[in-house]
């Protein structure tokens, strides 16, 4: 099976400064696969990459198999992509249901729409009991839900989800990783980007760690955990 992202020998920059040098990194079909690194290593860098949002310099991005380098964003969702993104980024002056139904613009039949709402709220029955609250007066876990439920409404078979529990109380961190692994085990490959190395890796198959724009370690959660560098570096 084609991996959900292979990526080989990116850089990219902005302006004069290289963020990612030669990076390598293959994300599986149906895994969580985690890339960790300190703020300013080029994580969100890396998701815009393969997104088409900043292009690369050299190297190349494949989704499923297809090169996707160079493409335009909307190309690329149309593959299957739902991006989370740093922050969450929702309307906060639309209601739940109305950022939900933003997920999934490029779906035209209102009952698929409907049917797939239905999911999220089954997902997340707090968000079924505010679907009318302005999405701005939720709480920061509440809004923590509404970004991950609008990337599920995507239909997506790739989830991107940048640092979803900074910001976090630990009830609602919890909770997060407990919500992305139910989104592994509906079949959606995850590609979580995380500072937050005890809980990424607890759930996580596999990851990469990020340090300076280049990856330095990478492996099965396993490996990584008893890699000594990677232990020194995060662990102490
Ligand atoms: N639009 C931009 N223009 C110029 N430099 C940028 C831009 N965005 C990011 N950078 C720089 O690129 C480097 C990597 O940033 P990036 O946002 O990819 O890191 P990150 O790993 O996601 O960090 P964080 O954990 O803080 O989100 C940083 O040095 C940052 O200052
Ligand atoms: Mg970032």
């Amino acid at each position: 099976m084609d991996a959900a992202i292979e990526i080989s020998g990116l850089h990219a920059a902005y302006d004069k400064a290289d963020v990612l040098i030669d990076v390598s990194l293959t994300v599986a079909p149906g895994t969580i696969t985690c890339l960790l690194g300190s703020n300013g290593a080029g994580k969100t860098t890396l998701i815009r990459a393969i997104l088409g949002l900043t292009p690369p310099r050299a190297g190349s991005v494949k989704v499923f198999g297809a090169e996707v380098t160079g493409e335009a964003t909307h190309r690329v969702i149309a593959r299957g992509v739902a991006c989370i993104p740093e922050g969450r980024r929702m309307f906060p002056k639309l209601t739940v249901a109305e950022n939900l139904r933003l997920g999934a613009y490029q779906e035209p039949s209102e009952a698929e729409i409907k049917r797939r709402l239905a999911e999220v709220y089954d997902t997340f029955p707090r968000l079924a009991e505010r679907r009318n609250q302005l999405a701005g007066t939720m709480s920061g876990g509440e809004q923590a839900m509404v970004s991950i439920g609008r990337g599920l409404m995507g239909k997506p078979r790739l989830l991107i989800v940048d640092e979803p529990s900074l910001g976090l109380s630990p009830l609602y961190v919890k909770e997060n990783f407990r919500i992305i692994e139910g989104i592994r085990a509906r079949g959606i490959t995850v590609f979580l980007v995380e500072q937050n190395v005890h809980q990424t890796l607890a759930i996580a198959d596999a990851g990469y760690v990020l340090s300076g724009g280049r990856v330095v370690a990478g492996g099965t959660a396993a490996e990584l955990k008893s890699n000594a560098e990677f232990h020194a570096a995060y662990f102490g």
